[in-house]
């Protein structure tokens, strides 16, 4: 009971990473509003939640969307009395935005922009002041590798990572003293719904992904939970302004998997 008495906001999590933090949070004790564009699959999990004892509700919420957010933010408040926790998790990014710059249609950079930036911000911006007129709060933001270890054909999405890593340090100096932690986890590839557009054979798409990581193999939304639940935590209590690489070991370093193993090198 990790989350034990605290509230929690998960964005975008009817699907994929975020409906596994939300899970996973009901299940360490926090009651979760449970937000996303889709009614029945946003009902579902809170169905399953409930039905393993947790505490949830759904609310439909663009994260895009001002007015939506706010309501968010304060039905939270108003159900459970307080909102310890925020998770930034919806994202986006599809076929249409992986293409080089000038290349990206204007609408498509606006759309990544919006999801990933925009509704961070418009979260966090409703939700600091609940979070500072009860003692503090904890913001976990969910960015990626390519936010600092880029890769090709996706300008809009890398750039919407990284600043939203800046975002969240800015948060955490401007907000330290009211108590209020602010971090960002980075994952790298993980097996959800959204994570393998970019391929239609769901077997060479894993090959793949194994190949390029240290640990050999994609990584489960499971991960991506744990992490969240430790940064949501008490226990991350002076962790701020901080990002967590969940990653398999993708990025650190040159990988070559021929020359995993003992070496054959001559001294
Ligand atoms: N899965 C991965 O390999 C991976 C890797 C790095 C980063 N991420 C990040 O993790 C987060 C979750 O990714 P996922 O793989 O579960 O992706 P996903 O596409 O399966 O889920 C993203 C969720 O965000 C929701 N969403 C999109 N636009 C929204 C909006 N305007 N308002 C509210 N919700 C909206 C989607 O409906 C979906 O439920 C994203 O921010 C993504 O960029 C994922």
């Amino acid at each position: 009971m990790r989350l034990k008495d605290k509230a929690a906001l998960v964005t975008g999590a009817t699907a994929g990473l975020g409906q596994s933090i939300a899970e996973a949070f009901a299940r360490e004790g926090a009651a979760v509003l449970v937000t996303g564009r889709d009614a029945a699959r946003g009902e579902a999990v809170v169905e399953g939640i409930r039905s393993s004892g947790g505490r949830a509700r759904f609310r439909r919420l663009d994260v895009t969307a001002e007015e939506e957010v706010e309501a968010a933010v304060a039905a939270t408040v108003d159900e459970w009395g307080r909102l310890d926790v925020v998770v930034n998790n919806a994202g986006y990014y599809g076929p249409a935005s992986m293409r080089p710059l000038a290349e990206l249609p204007v609408a498509e950079w606006d759309r990544v922009i919006q999801v990933n930036l925009r509704g961070p911000f418009l979260v966090c911006r409703a939700a600091i002041p609940a979070m500072i007129r009860q003692g503090g709060g904890a913001i976990v933001s969910i960015a990626s590798i390519r936010a600092i270890h880029c890769s090709h054909n996706l300008p809009a999405y890398t750039a919407s990572k990284a600043a939203l890593i800046q975002m969240t340090k800015s948060i955490a100096l401007d907000y330290g003293a009211q108590n209020i932690r602010a971090n960002a986890i980075l994952p790298g590839v993980h097996d959800t719904p959204g994570g393998q557009q970019s391929y239609t054979d769901r077997e060479e798409y894993l090959r793949r992904i194994a190949s390029l990581t240290p640990l050999g193999r994609i990584g489960h939304p499971s991960g991506i939970a744990y992490a969240a639940v430790f940064l949501a935590s008490d226990e991350a209590a002076y962790i701020t302004g901080a990002t967590l690489v969940v990653d398999g070991g993708r990025i650190a370093g040159e990988y070559r998997p021929h020359r995993s193993g003992p070496s054959t090198r001559r001294a």
